[in-house]
């Protein structure tokens, strides 16, 4: 049976996710959601990666254990993705039972096959990547190709996987496969990788503990990545009691095994996965397409750059669906593409609230002005009907090539038809001249909502919730379409209409922008500056080198809090406001820490606080008291004051 599974990469957890994280996974919704609408058996897998040494020092950095911190991310995660209406059957962790008996299973494989062997591991290693590169790679400076870091050399004894065995096979499997890897410029990269032949690696760590123990190594851990690209299979059962998933979706010669990654990570999934498969004796992937990067001033959008877009303030107020689409319109998939507000709100008010909005509330509105609903009967002219069929192949095409911004604008094409259609017909003059039960008028207008009708069946891959709201605004129910939906005339006659919202209110972009300056310029408690004391005490108690005495430290009432609840104050970017626990009162507290800190990590931390600090109002928000943190960096980055989980909230810190 023809089936299709498409997996995102496992996402880190020593970073809350940002734009780049959202673009993999709503490319891979998309391209999963059509094939759903074509009527196919369908997987849509995503998850995290939670082991390796990367997590267990975040998690130290701050106080907390490597699970505490995964669980705080994973929920973060899973509220993003419902947020943005992912639609994934499955999520994995890698700190899972089941992914911990599927690597074991594929060890296992790979052991029986010969291709594992202990031996000292030296060479130069980003830590950031958890990856060994060759000198040539890191050039004189050896610096990291992907973060410019340095690389530090790093000497243990370690397992071995015995890649060079696979640059032949590989090779020729990439020759027959001229679709393993895409777009055509990686593949040709990936296949001059290999005729350079290809090195051993090392699959285990002796100084990282948290990770999987490697079986019968005492004292090493499953090397990071190693276990992190098994869980494409380790997801579907394997090496569980029940393998049917694993079956359908993996070992089917008539099953599409889709990996979609960023370009930063291709290697792993066209080279070493592949050849870890091999090994094992299991069906390799049939494509591993890799994305370009959003960048930020010409630089890789990522935490370490420390230039990320987390889109919180963007989708509050425009909305995921306008989010979804910007990025699958604007980047060429394959390409990187620019992030900025201006092309945003650009998009916004063009595509989405002219193009889009408009056409479906004219429509609409037409229908329900004339009948109070669709036409009563079920007949159009011919002229939209061809549209749809010159336009809707264009769309299915670029779709199969996860071409999505030029399946797009076949889209965009067809309501373009539908508007010249609309504005050449003049219905409101036929309506005024030969009345609402003119058999032309109601051609005219079912033609039109017809077409409405099917530019939201194709657009809803790409916005589910506004594909919804258009079928809501013709009458039918808001639901994800079926494979039939995809059919001329079958939008059925007589449907009363509701008054339905505009879909894309257009954006006031100076007002925007207006906006975003002031929360910028906006001067909140800055959490990190020292309060000071009142002008009188500082005289009449200070020595004039600036010493202060105890009796004016203790007239600060520096207390532990436990934060309850946490969210962002409207249209502030740094602001949030948070409902903390001092042990006898609940307070709430406003602080500037919205760049660094999302709001959902926040809660259940212990924290100190001022707790007699005057009262002040934060744009309109009242804070009773100010929350400690360090400034780091020139920018002045505040890091909250970490107090072990255990300290009851209201103890006196001094
Ligand atoms: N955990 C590994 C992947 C293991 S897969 C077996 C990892 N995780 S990550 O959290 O760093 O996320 C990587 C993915 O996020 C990238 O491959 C890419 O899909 C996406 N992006 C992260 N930053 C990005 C951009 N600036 N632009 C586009 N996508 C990028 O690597």
């Amino acid at each position: 049976m023809k089936t299709f599974y498409a997996t995102t990469p496992i996402y880190y957890v020593n970073d809350l996710p940002h734009i780049g994280h959202i673009y993999t996974t709503v490319v891979t919704d998309t391209a999963t959601r059509f094939h759903r609408l074509l009527g196919e058996k369908t997987r849509f897998l995503t998850g995290t990666d939670e082991h390796g040494q990367n997590i267990e020092k975040a998690a130290a950095a701050q106080g907390v254990t490597p699970i505490a911190l995964a669980d705080r991310v994973v929920a973060r995660y899973h509220a993003l993705w419902k947020k943005f209406d992912i639609s994934n059957d499955d999520f994995i962790r890698t700190t899972q039972p089941r992914h911990r008996a599927g690597v074991e299973a594929l060890i296992a494989r790979i052991a029986a096959a010969g291709d594992f062997y202990t031996a000292k591991h030296e060479g130069w290693y980003c830590a950031s990547c958890e990856a060994f590169y060759t000198e040539k790679e890191i050039g004189e400076e050896r610096k990291c190709p992907i973060h410019g870091t340095a690389c530090a050399w790093e000497s243990e004894e370690n397992v071995f996987f015995r890649l060079s065995k696979y640059s032949g096979p590989l090779l020729e499997h990439y020759e027959k496969n001229p679709q393993f890897v895409r777009p055509e410029t990686r593949r040709a990269e990936m296949i001059s990788f290999l005729k350079g032949g290809l090195t051993d690696i090392s699959v285990s760590r002796s100084k990282v503990k948290w990770g999987i123990p490697f079986p019968g190594h005492p004292g090493q851990v499953v090397y990071v990545w190693f276990e992190a690209l098994a869980n494409y299979v380790t997801a579907l059962g394997l090496g569980s009691e029940d393998e049917h998933l694993y079956r359908e979706f993996w070992d089917n010669p008539d099953g599409r095994r889709i990996h979609l990654v960023g370009k930063d990570i291709l290697r792993f999934h066209s080279i070493f996965w592949p050849a870890f498969l091999l090994s094992a004796g299991l069906p390799l992937p049939t494509t591993v397409w890799a994305h370009g990067w959003w960048l930020r001033d010409e630089k890789k959008m990522s935490k370490s750059v420390g230039n990320v877009v987390r889109p919180d303030a963007l989708v509050a107020q425009f909305g995921p669906d306008a989010l979804r689409y910007f990025l699958l319109r604007e980047m060429t998939f394959g390409q990187d593409a620019s992030f900025s507000d201006e092309a945003f709100l650009t998009r916004f008010n063009a595509d989405l609230a002219n193009d889009l909005g408009n056409t479906v509330s004219r429509v609409a509105a037409l229908c329900r002005q004339s009948f109070g609903g669709t036409p009563d009967v079920a007949a159009a002219e011919e002229d939209l009907e061809a549209a749809f069929r010159a336009h809707e192949p264009e769309w299915r095409a670029a779709m199969e090539d996860f071409s999505f911004n030029r399946a797009l604008e076949a889209i965009w094409r067809f309501l373009t038809r539908i508007n010249g259609y609309v504005v050449a017909r003049e219905p409101w003059k036929v309506r005024k001249e030969r009345g609402a039960a003119s058999p032309v008028l109601k051609k005219i207008l079912y033609g039109s909502a017809e077409s409405v009708r099917l530019a939201a069946v194709m657009l809803s891959p790409f916005l589910p919730g506004t594909a919804r709201k258009i079928f809501e605004a013709l009458g039918m129910p808001g639901r994800d379409p079926a494979p039939r939906d995809l059919e001329w005339g079958l939008l059925p006659a007589g449907l009363p209409m509701p008054d339905a919202p505009a879909l894309f209110p257009r954006a006031d972009t100076a007002s925007y922008f207006e906006q975003k300056e002031k929360t910028m310029t906006e001067t909140p408690p800055a959490p990190s500056k020292p309060t000071p004391p009142p002008a009188e005490t500082t005289q009449a108690v200070s020595p004039s080198d600036g010493q202060i005495g105890i009796e004016e430290f203790q007239r600060m009432r520096l207390v532990t809090a436990k934060i309850l609840a946490a969210e962002r104050v409207p249209k502030s970017n740094k602001l949030v406001r948070m409902d903390v626990d001092l042990g006898s009162e609940r307070r709430q507290i406003v602080a500037g820490i919205g760049k660094v800190y999302e709001p959902e990590a926040l809660v259940g931390r212990n924290v100190v606080i001022v707790a007699n600090l005057k009262p002040a109002k934060l744009m309109g928000v009242e804070s009773n008291g100010m929350v400690l943190a360090a400034t780091v960096g020139e920018s002045g980055e505040p890091s909250l004051l970490a107090v072990s989980d255990d300290v009851p909230p209201g103890s006196r810190v001094k």
